[in-house]
């Protein structure tokens, strides 16, 4: 009885040090669109995530109910969903230290993700004006397409409000590397844990650059070519065999909650945290590409280091040529309209 009692005080003592080192840590995340095919997953991996103290969740419908079942789950974190309209986003968004957005809609087939540019840019714009005003210092995460044109979207908005900070906004390209990542290792039978693919440029077909050769691949000819197409277009892969009921929800979400992981790891003192992810860069500005996607440091601040994408192969810089030109006229087209419709 009394190893039972001294096993039981070890414990608690042991609880409650390791709850302190929690409450110091205390990381308040926001789901935007947290009731769709992209929010739902996402948001069960988020509460699964010890290094997320407060989840909270929001879409114009259905956040209150994924947020109930969620919160049953026997895990530390208080899980909140809040209802639709102008107080149910405040009181979501006050205090987040990461907003995550995959609110909007999804492709079908036939349809390339510039063509949701017309429903989302509105979605995307609305709610970053919310999180301009209530969570200015945030790390904002979005995920609703077209990727390279509603980073530059929310970064419109920021700056009208005053408050941007290029080193808080990422576009998340994290799909693309585990894609790359797991189609190399089907093809070389490896273990996809031990690949790590760099992926570059942005989020959308031509804009997406798989560099193999800086993981020591050299394919050849058409397998070179079915792979970097499959990167390429991976997300149409997805929303062919869904057949009109949406794209890649699951997978989303997983990396999602890896990009997500990685910025608590890097907020909480971690170091040498790297990731693909789409950012204000400098890499090709002087070629007027004001946003692009390579290897990021993050850090407690966000955007710690923007890696150059280093040595590429002749093919891959063409690939990356073709790249620039596309994602130019995505960045200007999200810049233009959120300047013309503020
Ligand atoms: P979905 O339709 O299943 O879910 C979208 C959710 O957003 C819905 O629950 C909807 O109610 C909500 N919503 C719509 N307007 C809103 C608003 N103003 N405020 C809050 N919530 C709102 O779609 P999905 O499959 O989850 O995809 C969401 C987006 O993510 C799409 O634009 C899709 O193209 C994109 N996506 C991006 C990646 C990527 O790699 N970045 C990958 C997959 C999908
Ligand atoms: C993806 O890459 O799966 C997403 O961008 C969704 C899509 O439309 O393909």
């Amino acid at each position: 009885f009394a190893t039972r009692r001294a096993t039981q005080a070890a414990f608690g003592a042991l609880q409650s040090r390791s709850f302190s080192a929690t409450a110091a840590n205390a990381t308040k995340v926001a789901v935007l669109g947290a009731a769709g095919g992209i929010g739902q997953p996402l948001s069960l991996l988020l509460k699964l995530n010890p290094r997320v103290s407060e989840l909270a969740l929001y879409d114009i419908k259905g956040a209150p109910g994924v947020a109930a079942d969620i919160s049953h789950i026997n895990t530390k974190s208080i899980v909140k969903g809040y209802e639709p309209g102008a107080e149910g986003i405040k009181e979501c968004l006050t205090g987040a230290q990461i907003v995550l957005i995959p609110a909007g809609v999804p492709r079908k087939p036939g349809m390339t993700r510039d063509d949701l540019f017309n429903t989302n840019a509105s979605i995307v714009r609305d709610l970053a004006k919310a999180a301009a005003d209530a969570c200015p210092d945030a790390n904002m995460l979005i995920i609703s397409n077209p990727v390279n044109s509603t980073v530059p979207i929310t970064a419109e908005i920021f700056k009208s409000k005053g408050v941007y900070n290029p080193k808080r906004l990422f576009g998340v390209t994290t799909l693309d590397v585990v894609r790359a990542s797991r189609f190399i290792s089907q093809l070389k039978n490896t273990d996809p844990a031990n690949e790590n693919i760099t992926v570059v440029g942005g989020h959308s077909g031509a804009t997406i650059v798989p560099l193999l050769s800086q993981a020591g691949y050299s394919l050849e000819g058409s397998e070179r070519d079915e792979y970097v197409k499959r990167v390429q277009f991976g997300g149409d892969e997805v929303v062919q065999a869904k057949g009109g009921a949406g794209s890649a929800t699951l997978s989303m979400a997983m990396a999602g909650a890896r990009f997500a992981e990685s910025l608590l790891k890097a907020a909480q003192g971690q170091s040498g945290v790297i990731e693909p992810t789409f950012v204000d860069s400098p890499l090709y500005k002087d070629q007027g590409v004001t946003y692009f996607a390579s290897n990021v440091e993050l850090g407690p601040n966000g955007v710690e280091k923007i890696h150059p994408v280093g040595n590429l192969t002749d093919y891959e810089q063409q690939l990356l040529d073709v790249c620039l030109k596309d994602l130019k006229g995505n960045i200007e087209k999200g810049q233009k309209w959120a300047q013309e419709n503020p």
